[in-house]
């Protein structure tokens, strides 16, 4: 593989002065060879620093990375992730049917019957056949859920929130700043409010902690125990702690172990998404992300949008050393994207060590950050254009806006293009002097202005172009994603699948809570003084302000 790398970086170097400019006027045909499509997407990745030498290098690692076999080992579920010593078989939870063993044991049946069930119970909510204690229908849902079995959920439903029903409305809250959940109930009737607790592991702090809340919420309504079957339901794959919860397994929608949170939206933590918009729409998205695991498993590499995603986002990082990678959806429905994007890349391939546990020799995730496009452009896209630093941006766009106003779709989109073309273009000293020099300045005030208003351009660029942000299109959208880091992660030889980054954390929260908490008088636990001085002294400052 390192002969592979070495070509890549000798090949940076020999196109380093590589003007994107001149490379779209020297060649008339370079949009639509760097453009794909498929499952309702279309990718344009020809404002990226590369050559089609480049593709083929880039495509050259791929394929003596075994990419191909890798991808049907995850498709198959093979213990991809061996780390924890199991599969990751998302692609599993969208499939319509058919047979798919995993140590011998046909997984689809579980799969089918739970998709089942979780649409029985959206209907059940929607329809108002689900009642609380009181007899009522159920008004609010609330989700109570952090990280992978919050953020994709969220993020799906505002993408389709044109979708969503009146009623019930669907709340989330991941946080432990109990402000939040406060918030979020006080408007609320506790007989008309069902609470959703998904927690793949059941032991997080902050969801556990707010599902506790909700319950002391509910019974301090005057509700008796045996209310909380009407008002709770739980989405996880640890059956006894959701027992020792108190929610009977019956009201628990289960999920294998090979579903990994930040990939578990298509299991039953996609529940939120089938009450507010409905199983159908539901499984619409499922569908979508089946199509692109079609064609991530059958499209040649060199037409595979997953692949050339990751291969764009490789080259941009490795070779060209971009730290970060921005994700601008210019669609308002695409708000949330970044951050699930955010969870997805960060937490499964910001890993220094691979698969045989020895060091990385190159940069694995870019810090991924974003938000909608047009707000970011007038406030940090000034860095984009003009700062010291590259960053490769995702442009998202989708063409019809369901719910639109008149004349505000075609400015949103040309938003969208220009800051791409002016990102790749730049604006040169000499146009800024025809142009100052028309509005009317001269001489030394010209030239002073000058270096302030030249753009260096040159600067890369994706964009991603969907026809609509409807159910299909986002289930193939958020695929695709996936499959980028899956196919980065092959090509670092990092484990995609395990997060132990988020462990150390845990830990010392449970030495510190103690600490914070103790009585006044009583002894600290002995813990305290194993901390560093600054620790030390943060703890005894928060537990004299909390006294
Ligand atoms: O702490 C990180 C993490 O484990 C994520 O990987 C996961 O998505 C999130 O916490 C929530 O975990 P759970 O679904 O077990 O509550």
């Amino acid at each position: 593989m390192k002969p592979l790398w070495e070509a890549l970086a000798a090949h940076r170097d020999a196109i380093a002065a590589l003007s994107l400019r001149d490379a779209f006027e020297r060649d008339p045909g370079r949009a639509e060879r760097m453009s794909r499509e498929a499952c309702g997407i279309f990718f344009d990745f020809s404002k990226n620093r590369l050559t089609d030498r480049t593709l083929e290098c880039l495509l050259d690692l791929a394929h003596a990375s075994n990419l191909p076999a890798r991808i049907e080992a995850m498709c198959r579920g093979d213990r991809v992730n061996a780390t924890e010593g199991r599969a990751a078989l998302h692609v599993a939870l969208r499939q319509p049917g058919g047979v798919l063993p995993v140590d011998g044991v046909d997984v689809m049946p579980d799969v089918l019957a739970m998709r089942a069930r979780m649409a029985d119970l959206a209907h059940a909510v929607r329809s108002g056949a689900w009642q609380g204690h009181a007899g009522h229908p159920i008004a609010d849902v609330v989700s109570l859920g952090i990280g992978g079995s919050a953020l994709g959920p969220r993020m799906a439903c505002q993408a389709l929130r044109h979708l969503a029903a009146a009623s019930p409305k669907v709340h989330f809250v991941s946080t432990v700043d109990g402000t939040e959940l406060a918030r979020v109930l006080a408007p609320l009737a506790p007989e008309t409010t069902l609470f959703i607790v998904a927690s793949k592991s059941f032991t997080t702090q902050e969801t556990m902690t707010n599902a506790r809340s909700a319950r002391a919420w509910l019974l301090a309504s005057g509700a008796s125990e045996a209310a909380i079957a009407h008002h709770f339901v739980a989405l996880s794959s640890n059956a006894r702690a959701v027992a020792e919860f108190g929610i009977d397994p019956a009201q628990m929608l289960g999920f294998e172990d090979w579903v990994g949170g930040r990939y578990s939206v298509w299991s039953a933590i996609g529940l939120p998404v089938a009450i507010a918009l409905g199983p159908e729409a539901f499984e619409q998205m499922l569908a979508g992300a089946h199509a692109m695991d079609l064609h991530f498993r059958s499209a040649p590499l060199e037409a595979n949008l997953p692949v050339l995603l990751a291969l764009v986002g490789i080259w941009n990082t490795d070779l060209l050393g971009a730290a970060t990678s921005a994700v601008a959806p210019y669609n308002e429905c695409l708000a949330l994207l970044p951050a699930h994007l955010q969870q997805l890349e960060m937490e499964s391939n910001g890993k220094s060590v691979r698969l045989d546990g020895t060091p990385t020799p190159r940069a694995t995730s870019p810090v991924v950050w974003g938000n909608t496009g047009i707000d970011a452009q007038h406030a940090w896209f000034q860095m984009l254009h003009q700062g010291t630093q590259m960053v490769p941006v995702d442009f998202i766009i989708a063409i019809d806006a369901p719910g639109t106003l008149p004349g505000h779709q075609p400015i949103l989109l040309a938003n969208c293009l220009a800051q791409a073309e002016a990102l790749m273009c730049g604006r040169t000293a000499d146009e800024v002097r025809r142009e100052l020099a028309a509005a009317g300045l001269t001489g030394q005030a010209l030239e002073q202005a000058v270096p302030h208003r030249v753009f260096g351009g040159n600067r890369p660029s994706n964009m991603l172009m969907l026809d609509r942000v409807d159910p299909q299109t986002l289930g193939a959208l958020v695929a695709l994603y996936e499959h980028k880091v899956f196919v980065q992660a092959a090509l670092w030889q990092v484990n995609a699948f395990d997060q132990w980054g988020v462990e150390l954390g845990k830990v010392l929260t449970a030495r510190i809570l103690p600490e914070l908490t103790a009585e006044a008088g009583s002894r600290i636990p002995t813990s305290a003084r194993t901390h560093d001085a600054s620790t030390a002294a943060l703890i005894a400052r928060v537990r004299q302000r909390l006294a």
